[in-house]
């Protein structure tokens, strides 16, 4: 079952987000803003990292309301060098999609209110340079039938209560789609939810901004521009930190 959400919060930088009664929780951090947080943590490190790559392959787990997919295309069309973009994105509420075309979304979004609508009523949307599928089911069922991954948004719900989807054996399969360059994002600082990266052979960095707090991003490969975490200096240091199983 996909989550009833069933109340309109305002975050911190005057953009709506909703609040989940099954998993009591947000789909954005109120403090930071949901377009703070959807462009800080996750799109501008991620195009940042891919700045001469000229086709990517966006996974964003989950869509939710679509903040990340949607403000990737409208940072996309804003760029001089726009990208081609396909992304991938499983949601389990039908119902949440089938209503996104209702949402009141930050007026930024008003350029792309047809592919609002497309994705609502669709699950699909494609021009020129942007492909969107929605699979409305379960993540780890999909992800393991894509490749060549160059992005992946993680934005589940928190480990706590969304805890399938932050696991070892979820990483594992995050892992094998993930293509060498690739970048994971994250809002996620938890130790757990980073060792269950690391133990799968990922490097564990973190960023800050002045508009949001601290995450984390995750690479097949060494960086040298971010803070490295050493996973194996916190277990050292806190033995009872595990992976989350
Ligand atoms: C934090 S919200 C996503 C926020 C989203 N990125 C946005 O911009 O609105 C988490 C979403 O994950 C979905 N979800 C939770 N578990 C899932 C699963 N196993 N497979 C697919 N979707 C799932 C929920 O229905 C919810 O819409």
């Amino acid at each position: 079952m996909g989550s009833r959400a069933i109340k309109i919060v305002q975050t911190n930088d005057g953009s709506n987000t909703l609040f989940s009664e099954e998993y009591s929780q947000c789909y954005h951090s109120v403090k930071d803003g949901a377009i703070n947080e959807s462009l800080y943590k996750h799109i501008f490190p991620a195009l940042k990292h891919h700045k001469d790559k000229q086709n990517l392959r966006i996974l964003d787990i989950c869509f939710g309301l679509g903040y990340n997919t949607f403000l990737t295309i409208l940072e996309n069309f804003e760029s001089t060098n726009p990208k081609k973009i396909e992304f991938f994105s499983p949601e389990l509420d039908l119902a949440l999609l089938k209503s996104l075309k209702n949402f009141t979304y930050p007026k930024e979004f008003d350029s792309i209110r047809h592919i609002i609508h497309s994705i609502s009523d669709n699950l699909y949307y494609e021009d020129e340079l942007h492909k969107i599928e929605i699979f409305c089911g379960d993540a780890r069922e999909y992800v393991k039938k894509l490749d060549n991954i160059d992005i992946v948004y993680q934005d589940a719900f928190s480990s706590d209560v969304n805890s399938e989807l932050w696991n070892l054996s979820y990483f594992k399969d995050i892992y094998f789609i993930l293509n060498e360059q690739g970048i994971i994002t994250t809002y996620s600082i938890s130790t757990n939810v980073r060792l269950s990266m690391s133990e799968n052979g990922l490097f564990i960095y973190e960023i800050e901004s002045s508009n949001t707090r601290k995450s984390t991003l995750a690479f097949k490969r060494k960086q040298t521009e971010y803070k490295y975490i050493d996973m194996e200096l916190k277990k050292l240091r806190n033995p009872d930190a595990k992976p989350l199983l």
